[in-house]
C-alpha cells in the first residue's frame, strides 16, 4: 500500500522550517502533498495561487525530496482532501507547547470527523523561532530575512511589501 501524508498549513509564505519538515516527513511516507490551505481565519499576504507558486519554487531550491507534490485546498474540509486522496496521515510541525495547544484540537477533530491520523514533528532547533508572521515583520522592517526562507520568497517579499 502507498502510504500518503498531507503537511496542510498556510503557507504565507514557506519557511525553511516548513521545508525542513517536509522533508523529514518526505523521508516517511511514499508521497507527501504540501497542501497550501485558504485559512479564512488569517490575514494573508499573498493568495493561494501566488504561494503554490513560491513553494514549488522554494522546492528546487533547496533540491527537496522529490516525493513531495504541491497541492492546495481553497475550499472544504482537510478530512475530505485527505479521503480523496488515500492519504493515512497529517503531518504538522511543533515549535512549542504553544504550537501543541493550537494543533491539538484540529487533531482530535480531523480523527473524529475520519480515521486521519496526525504525527507531530518537533522542529528542529535552528527553526524552533521561525514563523511566517516573524518573517514578514522582520522584512517589513528592513531586516535580513536570508535565513529563514528561500532567495526566492525573500524577493517575492520583498516586492509585495514594497
Ligand atoms: O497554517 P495554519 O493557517 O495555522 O493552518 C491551519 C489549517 C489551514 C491547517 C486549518 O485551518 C485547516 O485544516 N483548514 C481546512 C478546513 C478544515 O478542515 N477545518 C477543520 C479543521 S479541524
Amino acid at each position: 500500500m502507498k502510504t500518503i501524508a498531507i503537511y496542510p498549513g498556510s503557507f504565507d509564505p514557506i519557511t525553511l522550517g516548513h521545508l525542513s519538515i517536509l522533508n523529514r516527513a518526505a523521508a516517511l511516507f511514499d508521497e507527501v502533498h504540501l497542501m497550501v490551505v485558504h485559512n479564512p481565519n488569517k490575514k494573508v499576504l499573498f493568495s493561494i495561487a501566488e504561494r503554490v507558486s513560491l513553494c514549488n519554487k522554494a522546492l528546487l531550491e533547496v533540491q527537496a525530496a522529490s516525493n513531495i507534490i504541491v497541492d492546495e485546498l481553497s475550499s472544504g474540509l482537510l478530512v475530505d482532501k485527505a479521503q480523496e486522496l488515500g492519504a493515512q496521515a497529517f503531518i504538522k510541525g511543533f515549535r512549542t507547547s504553544a504550537d501543541i495547544e493550537y494543533e491539538l484540537p484540529m487533531a482530535q477533530v480531523n480523527r473524529d470527523l475520519s480515521c486521519v491520523e496526525t504525527i507531530f514533528l518537533p522542529a528542529e532547533p535552528g527553526y524552533g523561532y521561525v514563523s511566517s508572521s516573524l518573517v514578514k515583520e522582520v522584512l517589513a522592517l528592513n531586516g535580513d530575512v536570508s535565513g529563514y526562507v528561500t532567495p526566492n520568497v525573500a524577493s517575492a517579499l520583498k516586492e509585495k511589501l514594497k
